[in-house]
């Protein structure tokens, strides 16, 4: 059986003292041992949400780092630097992060692997557009992601690592793919991991639904066999963030 994971991306939101006050406002709502919960908050939010979460059943996470040790890389951010301040996981390649910071399968990649070197526990995204979708190649073309970022990875490595499968087309617009749609995709992924690392990896691999998933939704998406979770955007900034953890 695997374990649910359920993570918040918070995005570009909150500064250290407003993520206090969240934080201490979703601790009683989402503590529940049956599932693993992450908070992947700004990088400037690490460390103070590192300490106030230290005796719960929260892990935090990043949104996002570079793929070099360190040096002259004006900006961005080491992953021993997340790894120091206690960050557990790290999200890579984010459709926003794709859009807007030219981030390719092939960056994606190599802090995929950056992130093994570390110890950091890499949620990698993928997802097709709406066009994509209408033109019926939304199968090949998240597989082709997921191929790419796993590259020279480990069926063990494989196993460890969180997918979260986001149709562009549903991240913050407030049009959640349907179940049968999430559904169908996240085999498809599965089925592609059973194809390239076996069928251990691809049993214990994570793989979680991601876009504009509320209270409402959790728990018919959940349900399905190959969704195991969600990664959260604007649920994971409010108590409804506590009902999908529970979903
Ligand atoms: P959303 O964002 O839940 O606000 O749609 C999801 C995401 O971008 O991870």
């Amino acid at each position: 059986m695997r374990k649910r994971i359920v993570a918040g991306n918070w995005k570009m939101n909150k500064t250290p003292s407003e993520a206090a006050l969240l934080i201490g406002e979703l601790i009683p709502l989402v503590n529940n041992d049956n599932v693993d919960v992450v908070f992947c908050v700004p990088a400037i939010d690490i460390p103070c949400a590192v300490e106030l979460t230290k005796d719960t059943n929260i892990r935090i996470g990043a949104q996002n780092m570079y793929f070099e040790d360190k040096g002259a890389f004006t900006g961005e951010i080491a992953p021993d630097m997340l790894k120091d301040a206690g960050a557990e996981y790290v999200i890579i390649g984010h459709s926003e992060r794709r859009q807007y910071f030219a981030e390719t399968d092939e960056t994606v990649n190599k802090k995929v692997l950056k992130a093994f070197e570390y110890g950091l526990k890499p949620i990698i995204c993928c997802g097709e557009t709406l066009t994509q979708r209408e033109q019926g190649i939304t199968i090949e073309w998240v597989c082709m992601q997921i191929k790419i970022a796993l590259l020279g990875l480990t069926p063990e490595q494989i196993a460890d690592v969180i997918i979260a499968y986001e149709p562009i087309w549903a991240i913050g617009t407030g049009k959640v793919a349907t179940k049968e749609q999430a559904q169908e995709v996240c085999a498809a992924i599965r089925g592609c991991v059973r194809e390239i690392a076996g069928d251990a990896a691809a049993d214990a691999m994570r793989i979680q639904y991601g876009g504009s998933v509320t209270g409402d939704s959790a728990p018919d998406l959940f349900a399905m066999e190959d969704i195991d979770g969600g990664l959260v955007g604007g649920a994971s900034l409010k108590p409804d963030f506590g009902r999908i953890v529970n979903a």
